[in-house]
């Protein structure tokens, strides 16, 4: 028994020792590459990617989460894109439309079937806003009837501020949308986003010659990053890795996935997997690192110190503010003092 509590004690010690040691490296002499990385491919370093929008002030996937998020100075507008029973590209997270809509009250018989046994008519006559009233401080008369946002809404939203973000489009259940990756591609020609020289000179990034990527594609899927990179190649793709994903291969193995025959060029892993020797071993491979779904102050503050590529965040505004990057205030007109004549 006293063995086996010496031993863990001594365990423990070297296990301490060893983060200590190898993470204090990282925070002296942290490492700087992401920002390189990113240069190449036109992407702003550190990337600030608003998740689902601005989602802790506005219902997630919605036009009014993705307009804060757009005029909150966000670099990209990251959203989930599914399909329609009729064929129609919506922007939406979950299997199920029940945590986000009413659609209990609406179809009570049909509730609990997938967002894609539904038609785009049937979606618009729910409300993906009142939950939301329900749930937070930041509820607000003007989220009750939001509706169901299409990729095409979606793409509008972004062309029309005095700030245009990029898009993270992210293939979400691929496995349940067969070709959707060709659809989502076609709708990006379709409406002008693609290949569009208006944005890819966009004064996102400053002092390097590569031009801004307006689009970057995301999924779980290695098959469906495929199938992205078989039809647009140019366009960055990122390998997102979840807690099943880190279950059955390790970091390493993931790197080498993510570069096999040039299959990603970056990684979402969710924020715990973001130490810093992670990120050092991916900038090793040339890859940037994008972790989710990072909220809080001190871990911006902390994965700034180790140079994180971006931040997927659900509070844009807030490493806004800490990056010190948050649009100016249109200026107040000068109080003009009464005269006590
Ligand atoms: O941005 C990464 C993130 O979108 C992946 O997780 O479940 O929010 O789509 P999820
Ligand atoms: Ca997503």
């Amino acid at each position: 028994m006293r063995i086996r509590y010496i031993l863990l004690i001594a365990f423990a010690l070297l296990f301490g020792s060893f983060m200590v040691f190898y993470g204090g490296y990282y925070l002296i002499n942290p490492d700087m590459r992401g920002e390189e990385i990113l240069a190449n491919y036109g992407i702003p370093y550190p990337a600030v990617i608003a998740h689902r929008g601005s989602s802790i002030k506005a219902p997630e996937s919605t036009a009014s989460a993705y307009e804060l998020a757009r005029d909150t100075g966000s670099d990209y507008l990251e959203a989930d894109v599914q399909r329609t029973r009729d064929g129609e590209l919506i922007i939406f997270h979950d299997e199920n439309l029940t945590r986000t809509s009413n659609v209990e009250e609406v179809f009570p018989d049909r509730a609990h079937l997938k967002v894609g046994d539904f038609t785009y008519e049937e979606l618009k006559k729910l409300d993906f806003g009142s939950w939301f009233n329900e749930e937070s401080r930041y509820a607000s008369p003007e989220y009750e009837g939001e509706e169901i946002l299409t990729l095409r809404e979606l793409i509008q939203i972004a062309k029309e501020g005095d700030h245009t973000p990029g898009l993270i489009l992210e293939s979400k259940h691929p496995e349940k949308y067969p070709g959707i990756e060709a659809e989502i591609i076609e709708v990006l020609e379709e409406e002008n986003w693609l290949d569009n020289p208006d944005l890819a000179n966009l004064p996102q990034i400053e002092d390097i010659e590569k031009e801004f990527a307006p689009t970057i594609f995301f999924s779980f899927s290695p098959a469906s990053l495929r199938s992205f990179k078989d039809l647009r190649p140019e366009i960055p793709r990122l390998l997102l890795i979840n807690d099943n994903m880190i279950g059955r291969r390790n970091w390493q193995g993931w790197l080498e996935r993510a570069t096999e025959d040039d299959l990603a060029q970056g990684l979402g892993p969710k924020g715990f997997m973001s130490w810093p020797w992670h990120i050092a071993a991916a900038h090793e491979k040339e890859l940037f690192v994008f972790p989710y779904t990072i909220n809080e102050l001190w871990q911006v503050k902390a994965l700034a110190r180790i140079h994180s590529s971006g931040y997927i965040t659900d509070r844009p505004d807030v490493i806004l503010e800490f990056l010190d990057r948050l649009p100016e205030l249109p200026e107040l007109p000068e109080l003009v003092e009464e005269s006590t004549h």
